[in-house]
């Protein structure tokens, strides 16, 4: 599932591209540490550390993050819940807080072909309502809360 990062071949093309066409300025400002890790090392900017009770309310709720939709987290209160993607379980062994912050801040940059919605990308988004325009779907915040939930989940499902 991890991919690993070659930084040699990550160099000239197609990312330099795609960092600059699809981050908001805040991440474009990130950026070199970007295409050098898989992983996004420091909190997001303006976030506090994150809280993992709020995350785990963002991941529950149906019409926040939609995590649901397509994964299975282990709350046990909650019914219904997605199998298009992986078991959230498990998650914060499988990945380190850096890449859980790139996974969920824009998922694309891994997989330009995933479903999964980047929360943190404003340009270079296809189909954006006109309302939505120039806002991520998720703020520093909440992102920095989630991924402080998925951290604890340490079980495989
Ligand atoms: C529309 C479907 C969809 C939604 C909504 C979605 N994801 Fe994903 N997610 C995926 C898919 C599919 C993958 C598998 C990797 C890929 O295809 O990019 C994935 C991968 C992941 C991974 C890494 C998988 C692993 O091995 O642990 C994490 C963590 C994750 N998502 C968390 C979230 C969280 C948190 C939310 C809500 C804020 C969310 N996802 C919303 C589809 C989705």
């Amino acid at each position: 599932m991890h991919q690993g990062t070659d930084p040699v071949a990550i160099g000239p093309s197609p990312w330099p591209l795609t960092l600059a066409r699809g981050l908001s300025p805040i991440l474009l400002a990130a950026a070199s540490s970007f295409a050098q890790a898989d992983g996004i090392a420091s909190p997001l900017p303006g976030a506090t550390p994150g809280d993992p009770q709020r995350g785990r309310a963002i991941v529950a709720d149906r019409h926040v993050g939609l995590c649901r939709l397509c994964h299975t987290a282990p709350i046990p209160e909650e019914r219904f819940q997605g199998d298009l993607a992986p078991n959230l379980a498990g998650a914060g062994a499988r990945w380190t807080v850096p890449q859980l912050r790139l996974r969920i801040a824009d998922s694309a940059r891994l997989n330009p072909a995933t479903i999964m919605p980047s929360y943190y990308r404003t340009a270079g988004l296809q189909r954006v309502a006109p309302a939505h325009a120039g806002k991520t779907i998720l703020s520093a915040q909440q992102i920095e809360d989630v991924v402080a939930y998925l951290a604890t989940l340490k079980d495989a499902p």
